[in-house]
This record gives C-alpha cells, sequence and structure tokens, in this order.
C-alpha cells in the first residue's frame, strides 16, 4: 500500500497552488467548497500545515451573512465554464468584496473536517489554538443555513440548484427538471474538452443549470426570493446528514475549547430538530431509505441513491433504520458482480455506469459509508466498502469516479472524468492510515 500512498500524496501536491487546492487540473481549476474540506482531510496525514491553509483560504471567501460560496475563483482560468462573469455573486450585498465566487453553496463539511484534522493531529494543542481561529465563521455558515435556508422552520435546510447537492447530475433531479422549460442559451461547455461528453451532463441539462442560476441573479441572490422563486428547491438528505455532522463536530470542539456554551446549547437544539425531521420527514418507510424532498412542489422523491444511505455517517438513523439501509444496500447495490457504492439504484431504469452521478462510485461517498457503518458495528460491510474503494483505485488511478461494474474494471477502462482528482487520493489516504 505505500506506493499508493505515495501516489496520492503525489496527487495532493499536484494540485496544490498557493493556500488552496484545485479539485482536478484543467476541469476544476479553482476552489471548490466540499472538495477543499476532503482534501484537507488528506494533507491533515503529512502536511498540517497545508490542510489548515486550504480551510483557512476558504473560510476567508465567506460573506458577511455567514454563506461560504460553493466556487471561489482565486485565479482567471478559460478553462471553466460557468466562471465568474456568469454567475455575478457580487450582486448580493454581503458577497465577498476580496474574492469573486459562485452565488450558491455546497455541502457544510467543514466543521466535520475541523474534528478530522484534530484527531489525524499529532501536535494537538496547535490544532486545536488553529480550530480556535477559525471555528466561529464556521458556525456563522451554520447559523445562515438554519436562518435562511429553513422557511418552515423544520432543522431541514434546503439546496436551491443541483450544484449545491454536489450530485450534480443524479437521476432525482429529472422531475423538477421536467417542471421547467428553460431557453436554449448559447454558451461554450469547457468541460467536454477535458472529458468524453458520455461522462458529463447533456447541454440541455445545462441550460437548466443556466438557467435556475438566471432566475437567482434576476433577485439579487436574495435567500427570500430564491425560496419564493426557485423552480428547484430541495431538502437533500446528504447535505442535511453533513450538517449535521458537522454541527456534532463543532459541539466537541467547543467543548475542548472551553466557554462557548451558548454556542453549544444553540448548534445541540439544531441538531435535535434536524434529526428528528431526517427521521420523519426524510425517511421513507416503505423503501426503507432516506430519500430527497421536492419543497417547491411539495412531494417526496422517491429513488434510492448512495445519498439514501449517508444519514449513517452522522449517527441520525435508529439501529433498525440502519438494518433497513442495509439490507437494501446490499439488495440492489452490493451484488457480486459490483464495487460498492454506485451512486444511484442499480435496479432503476434512470441508472447509468458511466455518466457522472447517475450511477457510478464516487470515492467521497464510500468514505462517509466506511466511517458510518464502521461506527454502527457493521464491520464486514464496511471492510468491502474500504476494500472495493482501493481496488478501484489500484485499478484505475485516482479518477475521479467509477464504474461500479466489477468486469468492466477487468476489460477496459473503468475510471470516468478527471484523472488526479483530489478527494479520490485525500479519502483513499486516509482510509489506508
Ligand atoms: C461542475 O462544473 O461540473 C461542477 O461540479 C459544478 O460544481
Amino acid at each position: 500500500m505505500k506506493n499508493l500512498e505515495n501516489e496520492a500524496k503525489r496527487v495532493l501536491l499536484g494540485n496544490w497552488k498557493d493556500g488552496f487546492s484545485v479539485p482536478c487540473a484543467n476541469l476544476y481549476p479553482f476552489q471548490w467548497k466540499w472538495d477543499s474540506g476532503f482534501i484537507a482531510i488528506g494533507f491533515a496525514h503529512f502536511d498540517m500545515d497545508k490542510a489548515e491553509k486550504e480551510v483557512a483560504t476558504l473560510l476567508d471567501a465567506q460573506w458577511d451573512n455567514g454563506f461560504i460560496p460553493h466556487i471561489v475563483f482565486h485565479t482567471k482560468s478559460d478553462t471553466y465554464f460557468p466562471g465568474p462573469e456568469f454567475h455575478q455573486s457580487e450582486l448580493h450585498p454581503d458577497s465577498s468584496k476580496k474574492y469573486k465566487s459562485t452565488g450558491m453553496t455546497q455541502p457544510p463539511v467543514t466543521g466535520f473536517v475541523l474534528e478530522e484534522m484534530y484527531n489525524i493531529s499529532k501536535d494537538k494543542p496547535a490544532t486545536l489554538a488553529y480550530i480556535n481561529s477559525v471555528i466561529d465563521k464556521v458556525y456563522h455558515n451554520h447559523q445562515y443555513f438554519y436562518e435562511n435556508r429553513d422557511p418552515h422552520q423544520e432543522g431541514l435546510v434546503y439546496i436551491y440548484h443541483n450544484w449545491e447537492s454536489g450530485t450534480d447530475n443524479s437521476p432525482i433531479w429529472d422531475d423538477i427538471f421536467a417542471t421547467m422549460n428553460p431557453p436554449h442559451y448559447e454558451f461554450t461547455r469547457r468541460d467536454t474538452t477535458h472529458v468524453d461528453a458520455s461522462e458529463r451532463p447533456t447541454n440541455r441539462e445545462y441550460d437548466h443549470y443556466l438557467h435556475i442560476i438566471n432566475i437567482a441573479k434576476e433577485h439579487n441572490y436574495s435567500d427570500e426570493k430564491i425560496a419564493e422563486l426557485s423552480p428547484f428547491l430541495v431538502q437533500d438528505p446528504l447535505f442535511n446528514s453533513m450538517l449535521i455532522k458537522s454541527n456534532e463536530a463543532l459541539i466537541n470542539l467547543y467543548k475542548m475549547i472551553g466557554g462557548n456554551d451558548d454556542k453549544i446549547k444553540q448548534l445541540t437544539e439544531w441538531n435535535t430538530k434536524s434529526v428528528h425531521s431526517m427521521n420523519t420527514k426524510l425517511y421513507d418507510e416503505n423503501l426503507k431509505v432516506y430519500v430527497h424532498y421536492d419543497l417547491r412542489n411539495n412531494k417526496p422523491i422517491p429513488f434510492i441513491t448512495s445519498s439514501s444511505f449517508s444519514p449513517v455517517f452522522a449517527n441520525i438513523a435508529t439501529p433498525e433504520q440502519v438494518e433497513g439501509l442495509v439490507t437494501v444496500m446490499l439488495d440492489k447495490f452490493g451484488g457480486e458482480d459490483k464495487y460498492l457504492c454506485a451512486s444511484f439504484d442499480p435496479t432503476n431504469e434512470r441508472y447509468n455506469p458511466k455518466k457522472y452521478w447517475r450511477g457510478p462510485v464516487w470515492v467521497n461517498l464510500n468514505w462517509m459509508l466506511y466511517r458510518g457503518l464502521r461506527k454502527y458495528g457493521y464491520s464486514e460491510l464496511a471492510e468491502r466498502v474500504k476494500k472495493d474503494t482501493i481496488e478501484i483505485v489500484e485499478k484505475s488511478g485516482f479518477y475521479e469516479y467509477f464504474d461500479a461494474r466489477k468486469e468492466i474494471h477487468n476489460t477496459g477502462k473503468a475510471g470516468y472524468g478527471g484523472g488526479d482528482f483530489s478527494w479520490s487520493a485525500a479519502l483513499l489516504l486516509d482510509m489506508l492510515k
């Protein structure tokens, strides 16, 4: 495994720019919010200074209202579309005066990333001092979510764009897109000059992505207006699981730092409500998994994805619920011919084993499932997730996503999207430790 470890380090160091990392050269040439967190976990194992800088740079781009953008455009690059001139996040009065960014966010990983960094650290007092210098920003980010993204005060925050979910083109969104009829925009894709178009979203899908942003822009990215008007408004179990996990991490860290009782009390209140709503509103009794909820059209979206299992990462599910989740995972995703864990239900007709989030295996989801299953005592299944992750990377390299079908790995190209992808390297490194 030493070679794999060294390779992972090579990928991370190769994608390090001054003060932050790109997820992947050319394809994603800026800093992305959730990528940045996972990358910091990898760096924490061999270069804590870079891990700390990675997180600090992201937090430096935080807006006055606590919002943290999904992409921070640190540098000029013409290899990416849509860039800052399309997003125009400066329309929002609270936006960063220092950095250009998008006006949407991504899953709130930063809280639990700080706790991971602390656990990995060999110099705990120094790491805790660093955490003390940034933790209030992360708290402010959670406050932003609960105060601006939870219109019914349910403890479940919404996302208003599929790019906020991180699971960009999942089939979960298809029915929402079918309610929209966006114009055909004139634009030049850049992603498909770096990656085979059959592994990326279609141009028509991009029309929808741009259309939602245009609606937000027309209203200067006002949260109230977005909640009222965005055709895409979803409560996502993956996004909310990460928020809950990060709340829990902030509680643990504030306790270690000392003081901050008010914040601990507030985080605990948020978490109690969020866990309750996850287990009522987002848990589907029939499917025995967690599902997304379409807040615009007031209905659950009854599809099974790897996000459906993610509440195991955040101690949300009861032992009975986990038993149900595991059964579904093994039945539908875990056949002997497959690596765990496909991003979308392989038994569903919308499954596409090569296309981005419509089927392929992703290392970050596997990392969360591995951690969660281990914690709930499913050590054998956790080990399988880990073994599968190592094996796909060993066979194909540090790709962005992978085919779940074992036969493809034995016969041809089975790693897709960008190569030398930072979080695949970072989280694999963490799994090997
Ligand atoms: C992309 O460009 O596909 C990114 O995933 C958006 O966040």
